[in-house]
């Protein structure tokens, strides 16, 4: 991937390291925004009311879930920066340190990333990424997207048009944000559906 100049070098960081205590881990390198730390705190909590019996259904630990919804928003940290898109950013960072493919997948593809990326200014230079990285675990990235859509962006549970509601709010109806949640919304359905059930549509 070559698209974006002045590919950050990361300092060596083993994902075995940052393992060792991951949520510490993270609210360390986005210390300096305490709300999405409470966001990811929420979005920890809400795998709380996922089924035991469906993660075994599909393979999953409680630890890689758990990787994955710490680590899903860890595309914001400055230390991650390269493209200023989030999903792209923190799978770049979090591949460099080895992390295993269930949680990058997570990661990159959350939230329908890559459907928003072909929607962005950038596109030209996002999707190739997706392209160079394909997902290889979609059941997690439904996972976590069941999670993030039904937690708020401070970390309270809501509903998905409640999530909706809050987009509005801050970015205004117009934003690409707001407009892709709404094309998305039938792909959360599903996602909440299957794994939250009742809890959250
Ligand atoms: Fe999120």
């Amino acid at each position: 991937m070559t698209g974006f100049p002045g590919g950050r070098l990361f300092p060596m960081i083993s994902w075995q390291t940052v393992c060792g205590d991951l949520s510490q881990w993270v609210k360390e390198a986005l210390s300096d925004q305490p709300v999405r730390v409470a966001h990811l705190e929420g979005v920890v909590r809400r795998l709380k009311d996922v089924p035991e019996s469906l993660l075994i259904r599909h393979g999953f630990a409680g630890v890689e879930c758990a990787a994955a919804a710490w680590c899903h928003d860890i595309g914001y940290a400055a230390a991650a920066h390269w493209t200023g898109w989030h999903p792209v950013d923190g799978h770049r960072w979090l591949d460099s340190m080895g992390a295993p493919a269930v949680v990058l997948d997570a990661v990159l593809y959350h939230g329908g990333a890559f459907s928003q990326a072909k929607l962005r200014p950038d596109a030209g230079r996002l999707v190739p990424y997706f392209e160079a990285h394909p997902c290889r675990f979609p059941a997690m990235v439904e996972l976590i997207t069941a999670c993030d859509v039904t937690t708020r962006h401070d970390g309270g549970p809501c509903t998905l048009a409640e999530r909706l509601e809050g987009l509005v709010v801050r970015y205004g109806a117009d934003d690409l944000r707001v407009r892709h949640f709404c094309l998305e919304r039938p792909f959360y359905q599903e996602a909440v559906g299957r794994f939250l059930g009742a809890v959250a549509c």
